[in-house]
């Protein structure tokens, strides 16, 4: 198939609650993967975690720790995306990084040197805030999986109904402080049509310079 472009994807996607048990092709899942990774992250730290639950021993127990919401067993796969808050401090890790923008031409040798006396300086600054901040990039990628699966023929459903700590033992970091969960996304071929529910009036929650100026009024 033709990809959809991005507008008419935006559109189109809607959260399906119901998936037909057909297989994604490998190749497809592949370049569902690519485009997921493609997302910006702050200081292009990936910090994401993703995990692609198949098995079906797997979906099951994902979907109990999803308050047995039946997207998750339907769906051939389930993008868990979860966010480690250390990553920047994982060295190995950061060396690619660094090579990677080096050897791109992105990032000259000074930018790199920055790099590598502010990440650590902001991160540290953040405190317990590094959870936040590795859920917003991993939330990002989950919203290029969302709409790059729309354009590919593929449909989603965002997931917040489940309990981080079960969700953690399916994945196997129950023990690791340092994973969050950010979101759950089935990915799959819809096995029912769904309308769009609306979106309210955008001077309810759009504004201009200040929150009690609103957007279009
Ligand atoms: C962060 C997030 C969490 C959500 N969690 C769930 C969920 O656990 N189960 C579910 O069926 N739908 C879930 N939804 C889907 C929303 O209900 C849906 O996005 C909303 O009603 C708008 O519909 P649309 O996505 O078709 O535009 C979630 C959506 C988002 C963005």
């Amino acid at each position: 198939m033709t990809p959809l472009d991005t507008l008419t994807a935006i559109q189109q996607r809607r959260s399906i609650k119901s998936f037909k048990p057909d297989p994604i092709t490998p190749d497809l899942l592949h370049q569902l993967v690519e485009l997921t990774v493609a997302a910006p992250s702050s200081y292009n730290l990936q910090d994401w975690r993703i995990v692609l639950v198949q098995g079906e021993s797997q979906k099951q127990a994902l979907a109990e720790a999803a308050f047995g919401q039946p997207q998750v067993t339907q769906a051939p796969v389930t993008f868990v995306f979860a966010a480690d808050s250390s990553s920047w401090q994982d060295e190995v890790i950061m060396a690619q990084i660094y090579q990677q923008g080096l050897d791109s031409g992105a990032w000259p040798q000074q930018t790199v040197d920055y790099f590598k006396g502010a990440i650590p300086q902001f991160m540290t600054a953040l405190g317990p805030k590094t959870r936040e901040y590795a859920i917003k990039d991993a939330m990002i990628a989950a919203t290029h999986t969302a709409l790059a699966a729309q354009a590919l023929g593929l449909s989603s459903c965002f997931m917040n109904g489940w309990v981080e700590d079960k969700v953690k033992a399916v994945i196997g970091a129950a023990d690791q402080p340092n994973i969050a969960i950010a979101v759950l996304l089935p990915v799959g071929y819809a096995a029912e049509p769904r309308q769009n529910p609306g979106r309210l009036p955008l001077p309810v929650n759009v504004c201009v310079d200040r929150l009690d100026n609103p957007y279009g009024s």
